[in-house]
C-alpha cells in the first residue's frame, strides 16, 4: 500500500527510503546496471518511533519529507545505525539535527565510528550490544551483532512483534526498482552478483551470521539495497549455499587477447569443457561488465586465466581481475592458465605470485611463443578433459 511514496510493509512499519535510479558505480568499482535503493525504515510503537538507517548523502531531503508524511521529526526517539558506511549512514548529521530528541543507537563498535564520519556528540549515542532489547512500545527491537557484513559495526535489527529483519547490506542488491523481490523477474542474479561483490570475502562471518538468525521467526527480510523479501526462505536458501561456497560444475574462463592467440586458447578450452558437460562462461576482459564476472565467481568451481604477455609481464587488465578474484576470495578449487608472449615469457609466473598463499589448485599452465599450434590446441583438448574430470570428482563445497 502506497501511501505519499512510502511503503506500509508491516503494521506500523514503513520502508522510507530513496532510489537512486540513475548512478552507475559503487565504491568506484562496482558497477550498477539497474541503479540502486538506500532503504530506510521507520518503526512506530505505542510509545517512541524509531528510524532504521538512512540514506546516502543528496537524498536528505526526500528521507525528510517521507519522515514528516507520517511523523513530526521531532517524535523520533532513535535512529538506529545498523551500518556505518555513508550510503546508509551520511545522512546522519542532517537527521539529528531535525529529529531533535533522536539518540543514535550503534554497536560500540558503531558509535566510535558515528563520532568519527558523522561528529555525533557523545550524549546524543546509544550503545547496545548482542541480542539488546529496546522497547517502543508494543514493538520490541533486538540488535544482534553482524560484524563484517559488512564492516566491523554492522548489526541487523528485528522487530520481535513483526518478525521482520532489518538486514542492512546483508540480503540485498543493487537494484532500483521493486519494492518486493517478488516484484523483480531476476532478483536472485542480482543479489547472487550482489553477494559476491560485497559479501564473499566475508564466508566465515556470514556463516555465523546466518547462525543467529537460526531460531528466529523471519517473516519479512528488509535490507538495505534493493527489494525487501517477504518470502524469506527464496534469499535464505540462495544464502545457504553461497555462504558455505557450494559451486557447480561450472567455469569462469576470463581472459583477454592483444592479437587473437590467447583467445584462440581460450574459446578452444571452452569448447572441450562444454563437450564434457561443464557450464562454462567466458569473460574478455576488454568487454565484460566487472558484476557479471563477480556473479560468475560465486559458483564456478574453476576458473581458466587467459593471459597475453605485454612489456614483459602479465596484461595489466589479466592482472586486474587476478587481484580481484584473490581480494573477493570465492570458492574457487580449480585453475588452468594459458599464456601467449611474442619475444618474452613470464606472465604466467606473474599471475602464479599473485595467486600464491590462495588455496586453489593449478591444474596445469601452458606458455606457447606466438599464435598456438595444432600440437598446442591437442593439448589444451587434453587439459580440458583433465580439469573437467577433477570438477566432477569434487563435491563442490
Ligand atoms: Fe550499503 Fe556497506 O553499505
Amino acid at each position: 500500500m502506497f501511501e505519499g511514496n512510502v511503503v506500509r510493509i508491516s503494521r506500523d512499519v514503513y520502508w522510507i527510503g530513496v532510489k537512486d535510479w540513475n548512478r552507475r558505480l559503487f565504491d568506484a568499482l562496482i558497477p550498477l546496471p539497474r541503479g540502486t535503493s538506500y532503504n530506510a525504515y521507520l518503526v512506530s510503537g505505542e510509545e517512541g518511533n524509531a528510524l532504521i538507517d538512512t540514506v546516502n548523502p543528496g537524498f536528505e531531503e526526500e528521507l525528510e519529507r517521507k519522515i514528516r508524511s507520517l511523523v513530526d521529526p521531532g517524535e523520533i526517539d532513535y535512529i538506529v545505525m545498523n551500518h556505518a558506511e555513508p550510503d546508509h549512514a551520511g545522512a546522519i548529521p542532517y537527521l539529528m539535527k531535525i529529529a531533535t530528541k533522536a539518540k543514535l543507537v550503534a554497536t560500540s563498535r558503531g558509535v566510535k565510528m558515528a563520532r568519527i564520519f558523522y561528529r555525533v556528540p557523545e550524549e546524543r549515542m546509544k550503545i547496545v550490544t548482542d541480542q539488546e532489547k529496546l522497547s517502543l512500545g508494543g514493538k520490541t527491537l533486538r540488535f544482534i551483532e553482524a560484524p563484517m557484513l559488512h564492516w566491523p559495526e554492522t548489526m541487523f535489527t528485528y522487530v520481535e512483534e513483526e518478525g521482520i529483519l532489518f538486514s542492512c547490506d546483508f540480503f540485498g542488491s543493487h537494484l532500483a526498482e521493486g519494492v518486493y523481490s517478488d516484484d523483480v523477474e531476476d532478483l536472485l542474479i542480482h543479489a547472487q552478483k550482489y553477494w559476491g561483490e560485497i559479501m564473499m570475502p566475508f564466508r566465515t562471518m556470514a556463516q555465523k551470521g546466518l547462525e543467529k538468525l537460526k531460531g528466529l521467526d523471519v517473516k519479512t527480510i528488509a535490507p538495505s539495497h534493493g527489494p525487501i523479501h517477504r518470502k524469506p526462505e527464496v534469499i535464505l536458501n540462495a544464502y545457504k549455499r553461497w555462504v558455505y561456497g557450494e559451486t557447480k560444475q561450472k567455469v569462469s574462463i576470463i581472459y583477454v587477447s592483444m592479437w587473437g592467440s590467447t583467445e584462440h586458447m581460450a574459446e578452444q578450452m571452452a569448447e572441450v569443457l562444454a563437450r564434457e558437460g561443464i557450464e562454462v562462461v567466458l569473460h574478455n576482459l576488454t568487454v565484460t561488465d566487472v558484476g557479471d564476472l563477480v556473479k560468475d565467481l560465486v559458483d564456478s568451481r574453476a576458473i581458466v586465466l587467459g593471459v597475453p604477455a605485454v612489456l614483459g609481464g602479465a596484461h595489466p587488465l589479466i592482472v586486474y581481475a587476478t587481484y580481484l578474484f584473490r581480494i573477493l576470495r570465492p570458492p574457487t578449487e580449480f585453475t588452468v592458465v594459458l599464456s601467449s608472449y611474442g619475444w618474452s615469457g613470464g606472465a604466467i609466473r606473474q599471475i602464479q605470485e599473485l595467486l600464491r598463499d590462495f588455496k586453489i589448485e593449478v591444474v596445469s599452465t601452458v606458455e606457447i611463443n606466438g599464435p598456438p599450434m595444432e600440437e598446442d590446441m591437442r593439448k589444451i583438448v587434453e587439459i580440458g578433459k583433465s580439469l573437467a574430470s577433477r570438477i566432477k570428482r569434487s563435491e563442490g563445497f
